[in-house]
């Protein structure tokens, strides 16, 4: 190979030019006296046209018979092609096989979620897979962006934790040298210390929370941003949350178009998030959910989604019949890839049927005093364009550490952000209980050892200043964000009950 090696996203700067592109066989398709290859090489996708031509006649059937995920490097000209992906292709000049594969597990056609997440090493290479990596990694780079712009300071928090942080049904416990600690909830605790140093602080990392229960919003390994200011209030908390969100947005809306639509995300209701968001009071959200726009609403869903389910088995029933009659084995493969699919949103829809009459049930019989379900912020959610912030929750259903509300004692000077399109929580935050006494009657009537919790007392003993902040789950905000239901393929080895490999 003599020609420059480019990326296939540089391709557009080297059309009519013979380069070289390094990566791996995607899908490959036979046309009479060409071969048609898709080639992957991590920063996008090309297409390749081998043509037989005489002399080279060996290679060509070599290429031919290539199996998926060959690793190859290519020789060939840049032409515009509009009709291809990515819009250029390669007339191929060469081909050098790099490694041979034959049998790669996961084929065009379709395969269901637990073979895919056995073979999430390999999955990785997928294209929804490779799309949603690059729109996390936009999510943290505009998450640190934001807050290295806002006069915050980076502090890393610890992962080894002696105390409850969060919540103690969710703690990891282990032993370390003899002792009972617990693996990392957040790192508020330490940073509330931190920024009565620094003022404003952030930290930045993995979180452990043992959930038992399996849904699509929750892993026992996540990623969590945690601002912390001081001398704040709860308004100027939204006030940064949702400039925040929405830096968050803007940069996924520019710099990964591309990835958007390879997800097919429906970018216009991300287009409409903008300032100000919509602030809920808690009691007021209860209001909501015992109103009877509630109970149309979930009545109007029943109803379009049993619709959904109809047209799905319609379509299943076509296809089918179109598998049957066609010749080409891609066209086959296609449709069965479509069929599974269908297969896996009835399900879905099913599920999600049979579970609304138990969410109208929870809606109405809600009682103040309780945290908010999941099924609750679906709803709330579900109702708003914009992100909904509902705030001063009852002091009851709220972790230790919360600033009750000096207008009305039973609340806590709290919030959290729903996204939109029935997304749910992807940020909790709080003013923080900054006098000393009432924070210790707290901790005692958690039944903690005050001994843990002395450093943290230190902090209202010596100048204590009032203070909050909040945490942003990178995970959630990716499955918002790229528009998928699961939180699992947001992060690329998922940790969950039940599952550890690979
Ligand atoms: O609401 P949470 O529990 O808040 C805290 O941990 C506070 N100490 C944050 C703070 O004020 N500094 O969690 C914050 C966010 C949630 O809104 C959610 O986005 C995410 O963390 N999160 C999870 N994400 C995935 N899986 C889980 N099991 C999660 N639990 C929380
Ligand atoms: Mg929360």
């Amino acid at each position: 190979m003599t020609a420059e090696c480019i990326k296939i996203s540089e391709m557009s700067r080297h059309v009519g030019q013979e380069v070289t592109i390094q990566g791996w066989l995607y899908n490959s398709r036979a046309g009479g006296k060409v071969q048609f290859l898709i080639i992957r090489d991590g920063s996008g996708m090309c297409q390749g046209i081998l043509e037989k031509k005489e002399g080279a006649e060996e290679l060509f059937q070599e290429v031919k018979h290539l199996g998926q995920e060959s690793s190859l490097r290519v020789q060939g000209m840049v032409r515009e092609e509009p009709r291809s992906v990515g819009g250029y292709e390669l007339a191929l000049s060469d081909v050098q096989i790099v490694h041979k594969t034959q049998d790669y597990p996961i084929t065009p056609k379709s395969h269901g979620i637990d073979f895919v997440m056995k073979n999430r090493h390999l999955h990785l290479r997928s294209r929804r897979q490779w799309a949603l990596a690059r729109i996390r990694h936009t999510v943290v780079e505009a998450i640190r962006n934001f807050f290295n712009s806002h006069g915050f300071t980076l502090v890393d928090t610890p992962i080894f934790a002696p105390a409850v942080g969060e919540d103690e049904q969710t703690l990891f416990n282990l032993d370390y040298f003899g002792e009972d600690v617990a693996l990392s909830q957040t790192g508020q605790l330490y940073l509330e210390a931190a920024a009565m140093s620094l003022g404003r602080v952030y930290c930045f990392g993995p979180t452990f929370r043992a959930e038992k229960s399996k849904t699509r919003r929750h892993l026992t390994e996540f990623w969590m941003v945690e601002p912390e200011i001081a001398y704040i209030d709860l308004d100027g908390l939204l006030e940064v949350a949702e400039q925040f969100v929405y830096s968050v947005v803007q940069a996924v809306l520019k710099d990964r178009q591309v990835e958007l639509e390879i997800l097919e995300r429906d970018v216009r209701v991300l287009q409409k998030i903008k300032p100000p968001f919509v602030r809920l009071s808690y009691t007021e959200a209860v209001e909501l959910l015992h109103s009877d726009k509630v109970k149309l609403f979930l009545e109007g869903q029943l109803q379009q989604k049993q619709e959904q389910v109809k047209q799905l088995e319609d379509h299943i029933t076509q296809w089918t019949g179109e598998q049957e009659v066609s010749k080409k084995q891609w066209q086959k493969d296609k449709l069965s890839q479509q069929i599974q699919q269908a297969r896996e949103d009835i399900n879905e829809l099913q599920e999600q049927i049979n579970n609304i009459p138990h969410h109208m049930e929870l809606a109405a019989g809600f009682r103040w005093g309780k945290d908010l379900g999941g099924s609750d912020e679906t709803i709330i959610s579900q109702l708003h364009e914009q992100p909904v912030f509902v705030h001063r929750y009852p002091k009851q259903a709220k972790a230790f550490y919360m600033k009750p509300d000096p207008l009305e004692d039973r609340v806590v000077l709290n919030f959290d952000c729903l996204a939109p399109e029935g997304y749910g929580e992807v940020i909790g935050g709080s003013m923080r209980q900054d006098d000393y006494d009432a924070l210790l009657a707290r901790i005692k009537k958690e039944g903690y050892e005050v001994e843990n919790y002395e450093w943290y007392l230190d902090l209202r003993r010596y100048g204590s200043a009032p203070h909050g902040g909040f945490g942003l789950g990178v995970e959630r905000t990716v499955a918002w964000l790229a528009g998928i239901k699961h939180i699992r393929e947001t992060i690329a080895f998922p940790r969950m009950m039940g599952k550890i490999y690979p």
